[in-house]
């Protein structure tokens, strides 16, 4: 693969304000992340809450078993004086980072503001899923697969991030030509340091690819019966943030009228049920912010609008919104934890099925639920959206590895990508037939 083939004279520089906005690259060097056992609801709140006088990162908000939390190596003393009951997941968070292999502080600020600026390269191969890679070298590898696919493809602009970046959807389709049938839907890294949901997204899309062209009768069929709608990095400021700038960013990059934090929480964004209190934040500095009001970011709102349009031509078969961490296969919803979708049997039995294949792989655990409340109360997430406003028959977030048992949360080692990769395809090679 060519490495983001730019026509020079047309290469634009980040805008003015995203440049402004560069805080100091954070390298997490000295962090240690701990597992804290909260021994329940009411004690894991005030854990919680001591927590917040900390310099920290805190990974998870279902805070009624464990918390999982980075602690900064000037705030280790006053951690270990709170005598909580923890273990060590990581005695050198940065030291992780640089092993993973994709952090570049104050690296790359260019970004093609065009997909006609950038030229195929070669057909990518498996190599790539042994590595991380920039947002701007995930935009070329989708130039250079559907270049490799060009009369059952196409690559869409669904619209610009708040700094400018392209949205990008390959869109597939069979042997009846494109628009033709129902919507197979797929969102990636929409939290910016879940990069194992980006590489799982393209594995998938790889092996539809390459086993269509192989006239694989499984995958010839499932093509063509559905219009796929691929988005690898739906959050891609974001995304380019945590390889420049903070690896643990997990919101977009839009800026505050009256706050200097930065960011809106994308899955607490989504247009509908947006203002139930208890499951999204109303301050700028949380890391589930809602944001101003229901819809409001540049990303949410291009992708609502690709929603509904899909929604309205064909219908969307299956919405699948992929996360990490926790091996988790959530149905909705997150508004509430007492309601069931309708046809609740019907996406339990499959996601039971995909967990049942992926166990065969190599016996990783998946774990079928609801949202709310098997994760937590979350408000204004997309797979509420779908289920309920989009009308998708499936509606799932996947919380993909490590399952959180020990495991450094975000940081999966560039090692585990392909297995991880392979775990779900065997879960998506049951669900695509089957559904
Ligand atoms: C797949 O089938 C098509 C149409 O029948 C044929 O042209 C092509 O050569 C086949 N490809 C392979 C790899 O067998
Ligand atoms: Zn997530």
């Amino acid at each position: 693969m060519k490495l983001f083939a730019f026509l020079p004279f047309l290469a634009p520089l980040v805008s003015a304000a995203a440049i402004s906005s560069a805080e100091k690259p954070i390298t997490y060097d000295g962090y240690k992340v701990f597992r804290i056992d909260t021994h329940g609801r009411a004690r894991g709140a005030v854990i919680e809450k001591m927590l917040q006088g900390l310099k920290a990162v805190q990974y998870n908000y279902d805070t009624d078993t464990n918390i999982e939390i980075a602690v900064a190596p000037e705030d280790l003393g006053k951690f270990e004086r709170m005598r909580l009951d923890f273990e060590v997941l990581d005695e050198d968070l940065g030291a992780s980072i640089r092993a993973e292999g994709g952090f570049h502080p104050g690296g790359e600020q260019r970004f093609a503001s065009s997909l006609n600026q950038l030229r195929p390269g070669a057909f990518p191969d498996e190599s790539w899923f042994r590595a991380y890679h920039s947002f701007n070298d995930h935009q070329q590898w989708l130039v250079d697969i559907q270049a490799g696919f060009p009369e059952n493809s196409e690559l869409i602009e669904v619209g610009k991030s708040f700094e400018g970046r392209i949205i990008t959807a390959l869109h597939l389709w069979g042997k009846d030509g494109k628009d033709a049938h129902k919507a197979v839907y797929w969102h990636g890294t929409v939290h910016a340091r879940e990069w194992i949901s980006t590489m799982v997204v393209e594995y998938n899309t790889y092996q539809i690819i390459t086993n269509y062209l192989k006239n694989d009768t499984t995958i010839t069929k499932v093509l063509d019966s559905y219009d796929f709608y691929i988005l690898p990095v739906v959050n891609p400021d974001g995304f380019a943030h945590t390889q420049t700038g903070d690896r643990l960013w997990r919101k977009n990059r839009l800026k505050h009228p009256s706050s200097s934090c930065i960011g809106t929480d994308m899955n607490r964004n989504w247009p509908y049920k947006w203002e139930t209190t208890g499951g999204s934040s109303t301050s700028p500095c949380s890391e589930t912010f809602r944001g101003l009001s229901a819809g409001n970011t540049d990303e949410i709102t291009a992708l609502v609008k690709f929603s509904e349009k899909l929604a309205a031509k064909n219908g969307i078969k299956s919405y699948i919104d992929w996360h990490s961490f926790s091996q988790l296969i959530l149905l909705p919803y997150g508004y509430s934890c007492n309601e069931h979708v309708p046809n609740y049997e019907r996406q339990m039995e499959l996601a039971r099925g995909v967990a049942s294949a992926i166990k065969q792989v190599r016996k990783t655990t998946f774990t079928p639920g609801e949202t709310c409340p098997d994760l937590y109360k979350a408000v204004g997430g997309s797979t509420d959206w779908m289920q309920d406003v989009g009308k998708a028959e499936i509606s799932w977030c996947i919380e993909l590895h490590p399952s959180g048992g020990g495991a450094n949360g975000f940081i999966l080692p560039a090692s585990q990508i392909e297995p991880a990769a392979k775990d779900l395809w065997a879960g998506m090679l049951y669900l695509l037939p089957t559904m």
